[in-house]
């Protein structure tokens, strides 16, 4: 069943049963309310009768006494206590079919003769403090009956006519609700179909819930779509990256298998450069898939680590390969942070890397700590960056000067490796620089376990 067929079943149902309740509850209303006036009026007329007929005020005949006070379609009577009828008077006979009765108590009752209902009060006459006899006055209730049915008449035709405003009412309004829905589903089927993302016209500035779920949707697309873009750019740039080896490794192949086997010069110089393209491609490749995976999973194995013998640890094998000065400058405190020490080693590689391959100086590793913040800072007095390169130094397979990373082997993903792992440590990484001065990349790392604040950078 569709949901327009659903809702506007729903809607007339209620409504129907609330029409019902309302119905019922107006018509005993009507009938009670005015069964009471009616009975109100009734006894007191017999009231007034008793009271003329105690007091003897009236001279003549007691049937003239009750004709003056008979109602149209009624029937007075006086009934003794034996229930016999003593006085009788009447303008319609059909009356008589009605019971007479001593039972004072029972003050009023209905009862329905042929279409009508028939209203009946008693009152007592007394006679020394004691009830002699009673009057008994039944009156048909013959506007009562027509009033009851033009009740009916007007209760059922504007019933029919609030359910058929209803039906019109809820066509129209569930059209209007489900517009938005329709077009996103018309939107989603096409996206189904030819696998392009696309938005979904957003039409109200109403920030009703059709126009939230239709900003999420977009949301989501343009998430998707990011995604997509990134991912077709990560593949385009890793391939365009590795085919620069492959091309070189190809290149000295095909010279060797020319001329390599009278040539000894050439074939050295040939497997050399195959053997460092070789080892290029095999740190690119795993450089990738440390990417891959830093974006896949963002599970940390999270630790208390010092940074001091920490730092001491990375630098010291780099001291004793590259014959460097790498000097460490830290505060008398220790500095403790919560991290996982195997991402927060490769971070410190990466810049260490740097620093060592970009700069032939001095390299210092400054630890400090401020507030809830701890800080490495990794400085050379290298080459440095020209200042308009320094905003996208960060980005994959970016390097200053593409014919510089030949002599130094890089491939432009350590500082956007870097970058990943501290943010996922909710941390922050800034680099400055100064062309022909020098690099300084700092690193701002929370000290509390799980801490998601601002950096101080
Ligand atoms: N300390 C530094 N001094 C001068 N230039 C630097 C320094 N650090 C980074 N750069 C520049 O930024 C570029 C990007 O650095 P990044 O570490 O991302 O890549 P890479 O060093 O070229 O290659 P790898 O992926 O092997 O690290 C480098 O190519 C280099 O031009
Ligand atoms: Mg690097």
């Amino acid at each position: 069943m569709r949901l327009k067929t659903k809702l506007n079943l729903v809607t007339t149902v209620w409504l129907l049963f609330i029409l019902i309740l309302l119905n019922t509850t107006i018509y005993y209303l009507f009938i009670r309310i005015t069964t009471e006036t009616e009975t109100d009026m009734l006894q007191r007329k017999g009231q007034e009768i008793a009271e003329k007929l105690t007091n003897g005020q009236v001279n003549g005949k007691t049937d003239n006494i009750l004709a003056s006070f008979l109602p149209e379609s009624s029937i007075i009577r006086i009934v003794n206590l034996n229930r016999r009828v003593i006085n009788e008077v009447t303008n319609d006979p059909s009356l008589r079919q009605i019971e007479p009765d001593f039972n004072v108590l029972r003050e009023w009752e209905l009862n329905s003769l042929q279409d009508y209902q028939v209203l009946t009060v008693r009152v007592p006459i007394q006679s020394n403090g004691h009830t002699v006899e009673c009057i008994e006055i039944s009156e048909k209730l013959i506007a009562l009956a027509e009033s009851v049915n033009t009740l009916l008449y007007a209760l059922f035709m504007s019933s029919v006519a609030a359910i058929l405003l209803s039906l019109v009412g809820g066509t129209l309004l569930s059209r209007f609700i489900l517009r938005p829905i329709s077009k996103m589903i018309h939107t989603m089927e096409g996206i189904q179909k030819s696998g392009v993302l696309k938005n979904i016209a957003i039409e109200r500035k109403a920030q009703d819930e059709l126009s939230i779920m239709a900003k999420t949707f977009n949301g989501m697309m343009d998430r998707l779509q990011d995604n997509f873009d990134k991912q077709q750019q990560f593949v385009s740039d890793a391939s365009h990256e590795l085919k620069t080896p492959l091309t070189i490794i190809e290149s000295y192949a095909n010279l060797l298998r020319r001329w390599g086997m009278k040539d000894e010069a050439l074939q050295r110089e040939s497997i050399d450069a195959i053997y460092s393209e070789a080892i290029r491609m095999k740190k690119m490749t795993q450089q990738l898939l440390d990417l891959a995976s830093l974006e896949k999973e963002n599970t940390l194995d999270i630790q208390q680590i010092d940074l001091l013998p920490f730092c001491e640890e990375v630098a010291n094998p780099l001291r004793k390969v590259y014959k460097r000065e790498i000097k460490l400058i830290y505060p008398d405190e220790p500095v403790v942070i919560w991290a996982d020490e195997m991402k927060m080693n490769q971070v410190l590689l990466i810049l260490l890397d740097n620093a060592l391959k970009y700069s032939k100086g001095k390299i210092e590793i400054y630890v400090s700590k401020k507030k809830e913040w701890a800080f490495i800072k990794i400085k050379d007095y290298g080459i440095g960056i020209p200042k308009d390169e320094l905003s996208i130094i960060f980005e994959r397979f970016y390097r200053v000067d593409k014919a510089r990373h030949r002599e130094t082997g890089g491939s432009g993903l350590g500082l956007s490796i870097a970058k990943h792992i501290v943010s996922m440590h909710f941390g922050k990484i800034k680099l400055e620089s100064e062309e022909g001065k020098g690099t300084e990349v700092t690193i701002c790392l929370p000290i509390k376990n799980s801490s998601k604040g601002n950096s101080e950078l």
